[in-house]
């Protein structure tokens, strides 16, 4: 089906114009002022508003077993979601548990991922290290098209790696044109402290918080980053929460290392006073790693938007009821963690960035599409409106207004961290490869239309041809290595 998108000012990462978009076959197939409409086009009018890239978020959790429950928004749920707030993919994360086949996991989050509505990618979590995933990493990269391989420094004793594990697997991503994603708290500390604090009587959510302060995220960000250094490959630091973990980023990318930091939009507005709320379910409901940080930390995140220390804002979507986590209710350590946002990202970005004038429009559509398109490998297919990308479009209406509550949402769970949320900006139309999928308030998306993106390895390969070798370690330190 062919559309005009008529009357609109097209906005990309690096400049605006006034033009109309002519959609065809999912794809896009002109640019430019007074477009033609073909016979049979659909007219879509864009007067008085933005036409941009969709949204990509770069990390979500749908459907993710954790912490003995399931985050509800599968994939259907969760990118229909996604598509009424303007995104229109996602980058999810395949876990295994440690010792389980990373081909295994791929597969099991290929079958949740059918019914997508819309376009999703996958990053792959390293939770173990053994040649078989040395091995598995391979077909990873060069049979299933993903790029990024995620390691959890935090969750001791369930998901966490040591800096063993981390070093050969960051070695082993340089040797593939990989790129690693890290969780960086320090997981000892924190475990540490979870047994502090409860010993001492914390039992509520506000033991979450205390027990993960911004300097184990300081540390175990810089820490990463120089085992990243030593293993010659880039740095993707997702969910940087606090000022700590943004300097070290900061101070990497000012010594020439190639670091990327992810701001979560929930750490851009709300802060740790959010676990002192005296309802038990309203501060569990906002449990999530790190944890929502003193307001002072927020300044620096959307100064490192400003600035390009930080690069993408998402959402680590990772959605659990609050019956969920009322599996916590006697110990804040067994409250899943994970909170939702997907399809609040972006009118609640555009009305606390934009509208105060803390980023332009053209930054804004860098911070929520084009960078994670380029730092993930997939642009201009997707996060940029050009001649040839997919038709993945948002028409944003610059003074639409809603107030965020979870009675109206998309998304399954039942609360929202933004309750109450003013926005002003708004999707009106949200296209994935072409097809509508939220229109003037009403989701038309199809459970099943979202197609998986594969992504290309990175051409600057810093080790190459890394093999592996066996060896007994002296003091039992190592049990294997990768060697270039
Ligand atoms: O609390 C969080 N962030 N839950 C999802 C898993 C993770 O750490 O990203
Ligand atoms: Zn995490
Ligand atoms: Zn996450």
């Amino acid at each position: 089906m062919t559309k005009l998108i008529r009357g609109g000012t097209v906005v990309n990462h690096d400049h605006s114009q006034r033009a109309d978009v002519l959609v065809r076959d999912g794809a896009i197939a002109a640019i430019g002022p007074d477009l033609e409409a073909p016979a049979n086009a659909e007219t879509i009018d864009a007067g008085g508003c933005y036409v941009m890239p969709g949204g990509i978020d770069p990390h979500t959790h749908l459907e993710l077993p954790f912490m003995g429950a399931v985050s509800v928004d599968d994939f259907e749920w969760g990118t229909k979601a996604a598509l009424s707030g303007g995104t229109t993919m996602v980058v999810d994360f395949c876990i295994p548990n440690p010792g389980q086949s990373l081909l295994a996991a791929y597969q099991d989050w290929r079958r949740k991922a059918e019914g997508a509505a819309c376009d999703y990618g996958f990053h792959m979590a390293v939770t173990w290290w053994d040649k078989q995933v040395f091995d598995e990493m391979e077909t990873c990269v060069k049979t299933y098209g993903i790029n990024t391989f995620k390691h959890f420094m935090a969750y001791k004793g369930a998901l966490m790696v040591n800096d063993d594990e981390l070093y050969n697997s960051f070695l082993r991503c340089a040797g593939l044109g990989a790129m690693p994603l890290v969780h960086a708290e320090n997981g000892d500390v924190v475990w540490r402290l979870q047994q502090h604090y409860l010993g001492a009587g914390v039992t509520g959510p506000e033991g979450h918080a205390y027990s993960r302060p911004p300097g184990v995220e300081g540390e175990a960000t810089n820490r990463a980053i120089m085992i990243a250094d030593m293993a010659g490959c880039p740095l993707y630091v997702v969910h940087t929460s606090c000022r700590d973990a943004h300097e070290a980023i900061a101070r990497a990318r000012t010594n020439g290392q190639r670091v990327f930091g992810e701001p979560l939009i929930q750490h851009l507005l709300l802060d740790e006073d959010e676990y002192r709320n005296k309802d038990w379910d309203y501060a569990a409901q906002r449990v999530m790693s790190p944890p929502f940080r003193p307001k002072a930390h927020q300044a620096s995140l959307w100064a490192g938007l400003q600035s390009g220390s930080l690069q993408v804002v998402a959402t680590d979507h990772c959605a659990f009821t609050s019956e969920q986590k009322r599996l916590g209710r006697s110990d804040f350590t067994k409250i899943p963690n994970g909170t939702g946002g997907l399809e609040d990202r972006m009118p609640v970005l555009w009305t606390a960035g934009v509208n105060t004038g803390r980023l332009t429009k053209e930054e804004f559509v860098a911070v929520t599409s084009t960078n994670s398109a380029r730092i993930l490998n997939v642009y201009p297919k997707k996060g940029a409106v050009a001649v040839g990308a997919d038709a993945d479009l948002v028409v944003w209406d610059p003074r639409a207004t809603k107030t965020i509550t979870a009675n109206k949402q998309v998304s399954r769970i039942d609360y929202n961290v933004f309750e109450g949320f003013r926005c002003t900006g708004l999707p009106r139309l949200t296209l994935t490869r072409g097809k509508v999928a939220w229109r003037d308030g009403a989701l038309c998306a199809e459970a099943g239309g979202g197609a998986y993106v594969a992504r290309d390895p990175y051409p600057a390969v810093h080790v190459a041809n890394a093999t592996w070798r066996e060896f007994t370690a002296p003091r039992g330190v190592a049990r294997a290595e990768v060697t270039p």
